[in-house]
């Protein structure tokens, strides 16, 4: 098995070198690292944040950017403290759908979860009740929302932890979710930036574990233009709606890392986007100490170069490098205003509380440095967080169930004569719900992904326990269940008795770290596990009200039985959280109306998709070159694009209802010319001068192998106990990177998201839309646009809303287009331009159901 997939691997490999050269795209350097000015919202907390940085040490200050090492404090990541101020030490916590590592905690649904929604209330109410929350725990950053990935091809590990694959999706939920952590008192940290789209090739050493023969991450190579029109962009709703920070990522972009990346981090995120906070490191994403610094890193985690070493590329060498000179004060005062400034955004001066968990151990006691297992106390106070967040969970989890098929079977009334359920999917896990250490395995019913995007479930209710008891409340029916997809003999006997039959079936993926059944992270293939298909298919061909539920970390390939005339209703739950059950329930006996939609498309095969993750090294032992040759296609403007029939298109959903969309209008309106923006900066800030001692006071008592800011020797050479100090600055500081002048701002910047022109209404939309069924409902209107080029999509999403209405009930949905919305990145003027292609507008239920359409005229706006 092990030496057949290696096999595998090498004719793959010699496959690509023959047929396709990677490209060894290359990223062009970008200096220096824009410095903050308080820009937009942050000007209080930009004062407040200079206020304090002026009264620090530099190793003051270098405390607050540097991790004190892995395992070494109770949370997944904490920086130094500042004892003499009484700041306490800085804790980062995962993850994108709860707190990790704790307990009595909210396990809430997955992003992917939120995308189905298609609703901007759930995002920010979910969003809101996960950062109450982490700041009841005393966690500062919440390590979440995740957009990156967004989705490029279906079988990315840790798509589910984001939105889907749409820019525009994720960009409004993902800006709903980053406000209502924020609002709550804590910082919120997107990541994982940018272009991080597969787990395969992801880090070096893991890959090696795996058998790849690899000494770097593989390299996304992206162009200019597929970075704003598709990975920056929800990127730039992030920084608009004021996100505190923003994590880099382990994969390099045009063969420069993550968290090296000066046309990333300096250009794209603190220029052009006019990011105000601060970049941390993924979990040992840091690579150099000097280069990363003036790249655009303000933190580093978990601080140690790698877990437990005892060493750091900052601590004791940012001391180092600023008082060597290499490093300009500047740019550490910025890494500390930058943190601080978050701090201050969302008041965290005012909702800290002391840090009453620990990552390392549920028990009460323990050690307070796990990782060196020295100190020992009370390490836990197992304070319960949760308040009424049960009901978001629920809430979130039935709004984002999507019903793709129903041939008028569903909503059930609990009183069918015989309901049989059938898949290991819809019983529990055995060994408990949280026995497989951040949910690595597929055991029972399928509530999250794997990976650090995890939380530890309070509970879990199981399909089969919200569906028994409602049988069993109602007081008529027989339920039966069987959990073993492989008693077949057991199941047709069951399924033979049945009025409705009930199959769950599942698929996950998650982080690279851990492999579940041979996928490494992303998925191996695009099918159904442990037998899934034909469950199905031996309980359709016994029962003629078969319904499918599925439980899936993204798309799954449903083409074998999707029609099959006994397959009555399919549902997809996406991965619900800790409410499954209740959820499901809701949405199946008709309390809930279903009106999710799906937030990516349902291919018939997988080659459909166009990309995949790139599966071998195609460079030898050299990084994998990853070649976003696709561009913008992905999900839905791929099928589009190649006239592939999907089975289930994008934005696709039904109801119990019926909703009609009439009487399109588009009034535009009167605009500003687009200006580019001029002029320049400040010229680079210093914060305070304040030098102290740097070495270690002494008889400081040390804990073993965590990182402190001090030096242990007055030789810096010794000190950075670095064999390669003191080479020449030539070799390391590219140039301008250390230039504190005022620097030119780019056209395409000016604010927050970017030039504030960009966000400036052209046109006002408005659709009537009527339930034209019996039962209130949900509908998701949609506006795509067709921006009329070439080389663009046949249309992209622009904007929608989910509105529920009663029975007859009509309302008029407004909605209106920014600049940016009908623009396109140009990538020789470096700004975004309105092309003078004709473009339309369309509204619909769907990406394929475009039921109204208007053309835009650029005549009746300024553009
Ligand atoms: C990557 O290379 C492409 C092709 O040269 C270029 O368009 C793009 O701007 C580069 N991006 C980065 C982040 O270096
Ligand atoms: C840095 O932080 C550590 C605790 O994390 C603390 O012991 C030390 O005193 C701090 N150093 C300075 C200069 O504040
Ligand atoms: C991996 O590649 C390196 C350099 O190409 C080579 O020296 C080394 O022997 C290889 N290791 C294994 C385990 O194949
Ligand atoms: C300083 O950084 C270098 C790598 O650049 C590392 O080898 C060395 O151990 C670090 N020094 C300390 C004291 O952490
Ligand atoms: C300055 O300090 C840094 C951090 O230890 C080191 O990497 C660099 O080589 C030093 N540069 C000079 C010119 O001494
Ligand atoms: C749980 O999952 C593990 C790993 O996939 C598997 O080995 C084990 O048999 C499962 N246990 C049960 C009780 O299903
Ligand atoms: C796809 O992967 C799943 C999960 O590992 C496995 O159960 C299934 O057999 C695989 N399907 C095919 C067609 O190989
Ligand atoms: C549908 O189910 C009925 C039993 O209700 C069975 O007789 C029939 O063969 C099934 N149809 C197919 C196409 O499998
Ligand atoms: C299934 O077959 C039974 C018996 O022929 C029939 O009464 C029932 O309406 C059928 N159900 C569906 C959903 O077609
Ligand atoms: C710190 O020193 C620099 C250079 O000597 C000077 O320009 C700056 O004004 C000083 N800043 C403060 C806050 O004292
Ligand atoms: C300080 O120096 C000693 C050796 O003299 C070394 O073992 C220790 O790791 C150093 N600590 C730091 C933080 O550099």
């Amino acid at each position: 098995m092990w030496l057949g997939w290696l096999s595998v691997a090498v004719v793959l490999a010699a496959r690509a070198t023959a047929t396709e050269q990677p490209s060894w795209a290359y990223s062009p350097p970008y200096y220096p690292s824009p410095w903050a000015s308080g820009q937009g919202e942050w000007e209080d907390a930009y004062d407040k944040a200079r206020t304090f940085v002026s009264q620090l040490t530099l190793t003051e200050k270098v405390n607050l950017t540097t991790g004190v090492g892995w395992m070494e404090e109770a949370c997944v990541g904490q920086v130094g403290a500042i004892p003499r101020m009484g700041f306490r030490s800085l804790c980062m916590q995962d993850g994108p759908l709860g707190i990790r590592f704790a307990d009595y905690v909210t396990a809430f649904p997955a992003g992917i979860n939120v995308g189905a929604t298609w609703s901007k209330d759930l995002a920010y109410l979910r969003g809101r009740a996960m950062g109450a929350e982490q700041r009841d725990k005393g966690v500062d950053v919440q390590l979440g929302p995740a957009i990156g990935p967004l989705g490029r091809s279906p079988d990315g590990g840790r798509n589910w932890e984001g939105f889907g694959p749409d820019p525009v999706l994720s960009g409004n939920l993902v800006s709903q979710t980053i406000k209502g952590i924020q609002d709550v008192g804590v910082i919120a940290c997107v990541k994982h930036f940018i272009a991080n789209e597969q787990e395969r090739f992801r880090q070096a050493p893991e890959a090696r574990g795996y058998g790849f023969n690899i000494s770097e991450s593989s390299s996304s190579n992206v162009d200019d233009v597929t970075m704003h029109e598709l990975y920056l962009w929800p990127f730039a709703d992030a920084v608009r709606a004021g996100v505190g920070a923003v994590m880099c990522s382990y994969n390099q972009i045009n063969n420069s890392y993550g968290c090296s990346n000066s046309y990333t981090q300096n250009k794209l995120l603190k220029g052009e986007l006019g990011f105000q906070g601060f970049i941390m490191s993924d979990w040992q994403a840091h690579h150099s100490g000097v280069g990363d610094a003036l790249a655009g890193l303000d933190m580093s985690m978990p601080g140690d170069t790698l877990f437990l070493t005892g060493r750091s590329y900052w601590g004791p060498n940012l001391t180092i490098a600023v008082t060597n000179g290499t490093i300009p004060q500047w740019r550490v005062d910025d890494m500390a205003v930058r943190i601080m400034a978050a701090y201050y955004k969302v008041h965290r001066d005012r909702s800290q509380v002391p840090i009453n968990f620990n990552s390392w151990t549920r028990n009460e006691f323990g050690y307070l440095h796990a990782g060196v297992q020295e100190g020992y106390g009370r390490v836990n106070e197992k304070i319960n967080v949760r308040g009424r967040h049960a009901v978001v969970a629920r809430k979130v989890a039935s709004a984002s169930t999507v019903l793709l098929k129903n041939n008028g079977v569903l909503p059930l009334n609990g009183k069918e004569d015989f309901t049989a359920i059938v898949g290991e999917d819809a019983g529990p896990n055995l060994w408990g719900p949280n026995s497989c250490p951040d949910r690595g395995c597929a055991n029972g019913t399928l509530a999250m992904g794997w990976g650090s995007g995890t939380a530890d479930f309070p509970y879990l209710v199981t399909p089969a326990q919200a569906i028994e008891s409602e049988i069993a409340l109602k007081g008529v029916g027989n339920v039966m269940s069987v959990f073993d997809n492989y008693a077949t003999s057991q199941i047709k006997s069951v399924v033979s008795q049945s009025t409705v039959s009930l199959v769950f079936v599942n698929a996950g993926s998650g982080e690279g770290y851990i492999s579940v059944d041979g996928n490494e992270g992303d998925r191996k293939n695009l099918t159904l596990w442990k037998n899934g298909d034909e469950l199905v298919e031996t309980v359709a061909s016994l029962c003629n009200n078969t319904i499918v539920v599925m439980h899936t970390a993204g798309p799954v390939l449903v083409d074998k039985w999707y029609d099959h005339p006994n397959v009555t209703a399919i549902l997809w739950a996406g991965l619900p959280g800790q409410e499954s059950g209740n959820a499901l329930a809701d949405v199946i006996y008709g309390r809930v109306n279903p009106g999710a939609k799906s937030p990516f498309t349902w291919g018939k095969t997988a080659e459909d998709y166009g990309v995949s993750i790139l599966k071998a090294p195609n460079a030898g032992t050299k990084a994998p070159q990853v070649d976003f040759k696709e561009g913008i296609f992905i999900d839905y403007r791929r099928f589009d694009k190649m006239n592939t029939e999907p089975i289930y298109e994008f934005g696709f959903g039904l109801s119990y209802t019926t909703f009609a969309f009439s009487d399109i209008r588009i009034e535009s309106l009167q605009a500003e010319p687009y200006a580019p923006t001029e002029g320049y900066t400040t010229p680079a800030p210093n914060f305070g001068n304040s030098s102290d001692e740097l070495q270690f006071p002494s008889g400081f008592s040390q804990v073993r192998l965590y990182i402190y800011p001090w030096l242990n020797s007055t030789n810096l050479k010794e000190a950075s106990m670095d064999p390669e100090y003191g080479l020449p600055t030539e070799e390391y500081v590219p140039p301008g990177a250390t230039d504190g002048r005022s620097q030119p701002l780019l056209a395409a910047g000016g604010g927050p998201g970017g030039n504030p022109g960009l966000y400036e209404e052209l046109f006002k939309v408005s659709v009537t839309i009527t339930n034209t069924g019996k039962k209130t409902g949900d509908e998701v209107p949609q506006l795509y646009v067709s921006l009329g080029g070439p080389n663009d999509a046949k249309v992209v999403l622009r904007g929608f809303d989910r509105i529920t209405l009663r029975p007859g009930q009509s309302t008029v949905w407004r909605t209106s287009l920014t600049r940016r919305d009908i623009s396109n990145w140009d990538p020789v003027a470096q700004n975004w331009v309105v092309t003078a292609h004709p473009k339309t507008v369309y509204v619909g239920n769907s990406s394929r159901n475009l039921l109204l359409s208007a053309p835009l005229t650029s005549s009746s706006a300024r553009l």
